[in-house]
């Protein structure tokens, strides 16, 4: 039985002060539960900030939003696997449609760097989802298995098992037009098949996640949705309030 996940991607928001005093503010409220995963986001400059904030409390982890491929070198600005993993990270997101999108990130680099993450022990969601364009021209299933596929390109079915997945249709990200529960679920099926061929009974084990435009009125439906495990939330992760009320759904 794969346990929900609940994933904030704080984006570019809440440097070292805010972040602290959000997780400070989160963990003050939440009753630490084995039932579920809540994963928090913070930038790079902020994941310590928010380890030492959350502490040790059970289900409560921390991701780093990106990383380069290589593990160190001259590549001034960007953060490894490795460093993320020292900062107290366990997963990265790979692949964010706001890297494919806004950084011109290929498919072989988000492959490169969940590779890079799994050499470093750390746990990698890729993203995947199409443009509006694309599902108005029919290509859903065609774009997200091409992402998908490349992505997990070179892994073995073993370390596949080990990682999730994310789904975020890039017109639902930001714009507060949330794809149905049935949009999400007939993709999340598609995702799935894909993952049988590469990982086979293990596919089961993967979470994949649903992100666009979830807030507290529409998480619980999605989080129903057949073969929705979890959710990657954006500006509503921002808020403690609407934070707690996702993560209790
Ligand atoms: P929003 O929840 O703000 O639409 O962002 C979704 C997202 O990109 C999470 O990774």
């Amino acid at each position: 039985m794969r346990r929900p996940v609940f994933a904030a991607n704080w984006k570019m928001n809440n440097g070292p002060s805010a972040a602290r005093a959000f997780a400070a503010a989160f963990a003050a409220r939440w009753t630490p539960r084995d039932d579920r995963t809540v994963i928090f986001f913070p930038p790079a400059l902020s994941v310590s900030d928010v380890v030492h904030a959350l502490g040790n409390r059970g289900g409560l982890a921390i991701g780093v939003q990106n990383i380069w491929t290589e593990d160190k070198g001259a590549f001034t600005g960007e953060n490894s696997a490795p460093m993320a993993k020292d900062a107290g990270a366990r997963y990265v997101l790979v692949g964010h449609s706001e890297r494919r999108h806004v950084f011109g990130e290929t498919d072989a680099e988000t492959a490169l760097k969940c590779a890079a993450s799994v050499r470093s022990g750390l746990t990698p969601i890729l993203c995947v989802g199409e443009l509006l364009s694309q599902r108005e021209a029919g290509e859903t299933n065609n774009v997200v298995l091409k992402q998908l596929r490349a992505g997990l390109a070179s892994q073995s079915a073993n370390i596949v098992s080990s990682m999730a997945i994310a789904y975020e249709p890039v017109w639902a990200i930001g714009t507060g037009k949330t794809a149905t529960p049935q949009d999400a679920a007939a993709v999340h099926v598609v995702i799935r098949g894909a993952l049988r061929e590469v990982a086979g009974a293990s596919a089961e084990e993967i979470p994949i996640l649903y992100g666009g435009s979830v807030n507290g009125a529409n998480a619980s439906a999605l989080l129903a949705a057949p073969g929705v495990d979890g959710l990657l939330v954006g500006g509503a992760s921002l808020d403690v309030e609407s934070w707690l009320t996702i993560c209790a759904g």
